[in-house]
């Protein structure tokens, strides 16, 4: 029987992930669902944010899927205590080097964008993020003090061709499903790493992805064409610090963070780890209000790519579209839904 292990997580975390629960249990009846601590508040009880036991059962499973973590608690623990560690551990230690954000303007919603309805009307982006390298996990790194008593903090922005080549890989793959473009997004004109990027990625579509259209921008560049012209963009390839902020970005042009799922994936047949955008929220945690069709659409992605079960995704995801064009909003969408009721709304149209 198919595993998906629940990491509810910090903040809303649990309260996303409570609706999952309810969905998961009604849509897949066969699923085997674990839960187990993770982030704050595994730190808290635990003494670390992911237990080797949590990693263990992670790998173990075909599936995870976690809330979010962090929270204004933790953040005067030690760096390797946050939850944000705990995060960072649990995507290298499953090996999810792609992560797949999409940034999709649903229709009953394009007037909840900060940007104009005519810019972001029918957006579909989809960010490919490196998300086991980078800045985020080069060696050396850390502050140190200097013996004129200054201190000096180093952080590594490092890549192999290897980390390059596997990323790209899925970006390509992904652009033939779908508009087959790629845009990969660098800055080759400062960094060792940007121009090693471009090379391999050029290289790789040369060689065995010839048909998909390739565009290189700088990443400073794709910042602002993301809130200029949004809908020149298909499948955006870039590095783990760029995707980071760039995801942001483009959640922000769909109009709410509330609404986006998120896939990290590593090698065929490995489990994938699946997460809302948003994080723990911290100023509405506890108050059953947090929006939890991020973490459903998060669900639906696992059924996809990890459970083998498209069919059950693309039911889950029309009866999310259902919802939305039903009248259904949480607060974030200008309505006034718990997340319980969001739940039933989406349950109802299921
Ligand atoms: C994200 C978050 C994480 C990241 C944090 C919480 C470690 O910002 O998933 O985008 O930086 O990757
Ligand atoms: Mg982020």
């Amino acid at each position: 029987m198919p595993t998906l292990l629940l990491l509810p997580g910090d903040g809303i975390g649990p309260e996303v992930t409570a609706q999952v629960r309810r969905v998961a249990e009604r849509i897949m009846p066969e699923l085997t669902l674990e839960t187990r601590l993770f982030g704050g508040c595994s730190f808290d009880d635990l003494g670390t944010p992911l237990t080797d036991e949590a990693l263990a059962l992670a790998r173990a499973s075909d599936a995870v899927l976690m809330g979010a973590v962090g929270g204004p608690k933790w953040a005067t623990a030690p760096r390797h205590l946050r939850p944000e560690a705990g995060l960072l551990n649990l995507r290298s230690g499953m090996g999810v080097f792609a992560n797949l954000r999409p940034a999709l303007c649903f229709p009953a919603l394009a007037d909840a964008s900060t940007l104009k309805r005519e810019v972001v009307e029918g957006l579909d982006i989809m960010i490919v993020r490196e998300l086991t390298g980078g800045v985020y996990f080069g060696q050396p790194r850390g502050v140190e003090t200097l013996p004129d008593g200054q201190r000096r903090g180093v952080d590594t922005q490092v890549y192999t061709t290897s980390e390059i080549e596997r990323v790209s890989r899925v970006a390509f793959e992904l652009a033939r499903g779908r508009r087959n473009k790629v845009t990969s997004a660098e800055k080759s004109n400062v960094m060792e790493t940007g121009l090693l990027w471009r090379e391999v990625v050029t290289a790789l579509r040369a060689r065995d992805y010839a048909d998909v259209t390739l565009e290189h921008m700088l990443a400073d560049n794709t910042a602002m064409q993301l809130v200029k012209n949004p809908r020149q963009f298909d499948v955006i390839l870039t590095d783990n610090l760029f995707g980071d902020i760039l995801s942001d970005e483009a959640a922000q042009l769909t109009g709410s963070l509330g609404m986006l799922p998120s896939a990290a994936i590593g090698v065929a047949g490995s489990p994938g780890l699946y997460e809302p955008i948003h994080g723990s929220a911290p100023d509405i945690a506890g108050q059953g209000v947090a929006n939890p069709l991020a973490a459903i659409l998060s669900f639906a992605m696992a059924l996809r790519w990890s459970l083998g079960r498209a069919d059950l995704a693309d039911r889950l995801t029309g009866a999310v579209e259902s919802a939305l064009s039903g009248g259904a909003r949480t607060r974030d969408l200008g309505g006034s839904l718990g997340s319980g009721e969001m739940g039933d709304a989406v349950l109802a149209c299921l």
